[in-house]
């Protein structure tokens, strides 16, 4: 007798669809069939895209920015988002300050999502300031207790030098971490932005000049040959240009260990987009880019070149917390990058590549789950296979939804999505086969999501 049966669904797994039934016992999936034997209870998965549960590996999570703001989001209220929009895995960050011990960040991050999570969760410490007292016995201690990845900086007033990324992934490849990195080559970020100000280009728009292709095709590049020169695994986060995606795929072609995610803004927006009015809304870095971007993006994801689909959710509110917290007109520099996107990123992937067929139902569930999961060294998540968790989305490929200004369920105040409809919606979410939504009803309780150790060195394939 299983403890839950999802009856009649079209299931995605690794190896294939099957058309039939998903059993669930003691929170892990325990059979994948045809006519599967009976449950104490039973959802009817007729008509629906029975998916894994979304495994986000970046989001920023009650964070303190590089600029020093915090993030609009708890722990409460940004899993609150994820869960509705079928994500059951946050990968988040550690963010540790200047002169501050790698552990006090931990401690300090790690406390805060025990109370607050409602879905399971790790993190990636961001190595700030490898100068700090302790650095290198720190960094060893919560790779070994299960952090198993690093995430730094080469711009920003975080960025590392050359010298400090070197030590960094020796560091990371001594003790088992994956490296994760913002490329984006900081010299020229600088001089694009004060030839800009100087100009009295200070609009929205003007933060996508200051931070030209150029920045992020030439810190991939750089990042790739470190990469191959320690031999360790990276990874490059949020990938905006064709070059950009280019530069990965030579690399991986000549053996160097490097992967590499984008998002959906990237995917689906254009920089045009920051000349709406409050164009500060969908200002992030690296910035959107154009439609041919779009296109080599998308293609670099269906050839396996880029390897994955994350939010970067990253949220400020349109107020003096965030956004506007230099002001209503302020220039682009002082105001806040990132954008709110841990509960569409499903919805929207969804609606691309399953409703209109971009890729397919199998590609969907490897780039927002599956790969994510295995890249980030977090096994029994993001597959519909027996003995994984059973983090299940039963989703209803009907259903279409335009987003509206304000009506996501994080704490930030504005839908970036504003005006986008989307079909196929994520009905009903199990986490660990506990119902945590149900018909857009959220059941998960703060706390109840689980840290994640994740106990394997990463890989690179
Ligand atoms: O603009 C963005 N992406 N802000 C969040 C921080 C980062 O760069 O990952
Ligand atoms: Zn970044
Ligand atoms: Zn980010």
């Amino acid at each position: 007798m299983f403890d839950l049966a999802i009856r009649g669904g079209r299931v995605v797994t690794p190896e294939g669809i099957v058309e039939g039934d998903i059993a669930v016992t003691g929170g892990r999936i325990a059979a994948i069939g045809r006519d599967l034997g009976a449950a104490r209870q039973q959802i009817d998965g007729a008509g629906r895209w029975i998916m894994p549960g979304g495994v986000d590996p970046h989001c920023h999570i009650e964070q303190m920015s590089g600029m020093g703001l915090m993030n609009a989001d708890t722990w409460e209220t940004a899993t609150r988002s994820a869960a509705l929009g079928g994500t059951t895995t946050v990968v988040a960050f550690a963010a540790q300050a200047k002169g501050q011990r790698l552990q006090d960040a931990m401690s300090d991050y790690s406390a805060r999502a025990a109370r607050g999570a409602r879905v399971d969760h790790a993190f990636h410490i961001i190595a700030a300031d490898p100068d700090a007292p302790a650095f290198e016995s720190d960094l060893a201690a919560l790779i070994g207790a299960g952090h198993r990845s690093i995430k730094l900086f080469t711009t920003y007033n975080i960025g590392l030098d050359d010298t400090q990324i070197l030590r960094t992934l020796r560091l990371a490849k001594t003790h088992g971490a994956l490296v994760c990195v913002h490329a984006e080559n900081d010299a020229i970020i600088a001089e694009a932005r004060a030839r800009l100000l100087a100009a009295g280009h200070t609009t929205p728009r003007d933060h996508a000049r200051s931070r030209p292709r150029e920045a992020e095709i030439e810190a991939i590049e750089r990042i790739c040959q470190m990469a191959a020169y320690v031999d360790t695994p990276v990874m490059v986060f949020h990938v905006s240009t064709a070059e950009g995606a280019a530069t990965i795929a030579r690399a991986k072609a000549t053996g160097v260990p490097v992967t590499a995610e984008t998002c959906p803004h990237y995917l689906l927006m254009t920089e045009d987009i920051l000349d709406r009015p409050q164009g500060a809304k969908w200002m992030c870095s690296p910035p959107q880019r154009t439609l041919a971007d779009q296109t080599a993006l998308w293609d670099a994801l269906l050839t396996g070149t880029l390897d994955l689909v994350s939010s970067d959710h990253a949220p400020y509110r349109m107020d003096a917390t965030g956004k506007l917290s230099s002001g209503p007109d302020a220039p682009f520099d002082q105001i806040a990058n990132g954008l709110p996107g841990l509960e569409p990123r499903l919805p929207l992937m969804f609606d691309a590549m399953v409703t209109k067929g971009q890729g397919g139902p199998e590609a969907f569930a490897r780039l927002t789950a599956t790969t994510p999961a295995r890249l980030h060294g977090l096994p029994g998540k993001g597959a519909l296979t027996p003995g994984h968790d059973a983090d299940i989305v039963i989703w209803d490929a009907a259903r279409t939804h335009r987003y509206g200004a304000n009506d996501l369920h994080d704490n930030v105040g504005y839908n970036p999505w504003e005006g986008v409809t989307v079909q196929g919606w994520p009905d009903t979410v199990l986490l660990r086969g506990h119902p945590i939504v149900t018909q857009g009803t959220l059941h998960a309780a703060p706390g109840t999501g689980q840290w994640l150790p994740r106990p394997l060195p990463p890989s690179s394939s």
